[in-house]
């Protein structure tokens, strides 16, 4: 079995423990997280990948922590992704996640705003409950609170950069924030849980990059993936203007893009976009990030096992369809 997707059974019991067993927050926090349908019939359970918690529990392990321990840490950072979600989609006006209609669209704009101020309370309840000795927790929950606070900054440019003349390097900062941040707390608190909290500036260093490979992946999936499998649309970034690795790329070669990205139709935006090379220079910026990663993640003294199954999780990430 992949090493890693053995951490998928417990994240999803311990997840399902933290929904509220009744009232009106066990619907809003409980959509979300597929724990129940807005009709309050049982959930599908969550559709995500729990890339983020995967990561916390993996990097305790590889530095020879119990994973068991970093459980409520593994869990808080997933509380505050779907947080993210919830909001973003209601931002970028994104009708389906995770498979299903988007929690804004299933229990309606304000209950969903409701729905990620819970969840991020929760988040923040949840870390700081974890029993971990010495000031670790407190730690982890700093850590989790600057990760967030970069997250929301990064959004902020994200819809900022909307319709502008935004380059690769615009780009790349504000992706930093808004995936870079948590993906690189999440492997920070699998090193505070095992008790490395010294290794921690070096293990976000890793996490802020891979989420920088992630996301440009996730644009290129934005427009050339499968709806059907992504359990998300396709191509609205495009459609509202989205400063997308892609879109940055060819404004930097073409500057003159903006009025045909303004006025031309979706589908000869996309030709263009292909024609000029985006997509080939969007798996690259991809694939050398991740080549990055690896480099950097060398130096991590994790276990042999989990260097291996790191490298295999990087492999998969450059060529993911979801
Ligand atoms: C989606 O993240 C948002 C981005 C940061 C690109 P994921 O692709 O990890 O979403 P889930 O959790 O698997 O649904
Ligand atoms: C991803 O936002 C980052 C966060 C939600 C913080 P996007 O808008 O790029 O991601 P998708 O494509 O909706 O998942
Ligand atoms: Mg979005
Ligand atoms: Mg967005």
């Amino acid at each position: 079995m992949d090493p890693l997707e053995r951490f998928r059974e417990p994240l999803v019991r311990h997840l399902a423990s933290l929904v509220p067993e009744e009232g009106v927050l066990r619907l809003l926090l409980g959509y979300p997280l597929g724990a129940v349908e807005a009709d309050g019939r049982p959930g599908p359970g969550p559709g995500g990948k729990l890339l983020r918690p995967t990561l916390v529990l993996f990097a305790c392990e590889a530095l020879g922590g119990e994973a068991e321990r970093a459980l409520p840490l593994a869990a808080a950072v997933e509380l505050v992704h779907t947080f993210s979600l919830v909001h973003d989609d209601i931002v970028d006006q994104d009708r389906v996640r995770r498979g299903r209609p988007a929690a804004w669209v299933a229990l309606g704009e304000s209950q969903a705003l409701h729905a990620g101020d819970g969840l991020l309370a929760l988040a923040f309840g949840t870390a700081a409950g974890a029993k971990l000795p010495g000031r670790a927790v407190a730690w982890a929950v700093e850590a989790l609170a600057s990760a967030t606070l970069a997250m929301v900054e990064g959004q902020a440019l994200d819809l900022e950069f909307e319709g502008r003349q935004v380059g690769t390097e615009a780009y790349l900062r504000m992706a930093r924030g808004k995936t870079g941040a948590l993906l690189g707390c999440a492997l920070a608190l699998g090193a505070i849980a095992a008790g490395r909290e010294d290794l921690a500036p070096a293990h976000r260093r890793v996490g802020v990059t891979l989420g920088l490979a992630f996301q440009i992946r996730d644009d290129w999936l934005g427009l050339w993936g499968d709806p059907a499998v992504l359990g998300k649309s396709v191509g609205g970034d495009l459609a509202r203007g989205k400063r997308t690795y892609p879109v940055a790329w060819a404004l930097d070669r073409d500057p003159t893009l903006g009025s045909l990205l303004r006025t031309a139709p979706l589908d000869e935006v996309g030709r263009r976009l292909v024609g000029l090379g985006a997509r080939e220079a969007t798996e690259e910026a991809a694939a050398a990030l991740l080549a990055q990663v690896r480099e950097e993640a060398a130096g991590l003294p994790w276990a042999p096992w989990a260097h291996a199954a790191f490298g295999e999780l990087c492999e998969g990430l450059a060529v993911r369809v979801r």
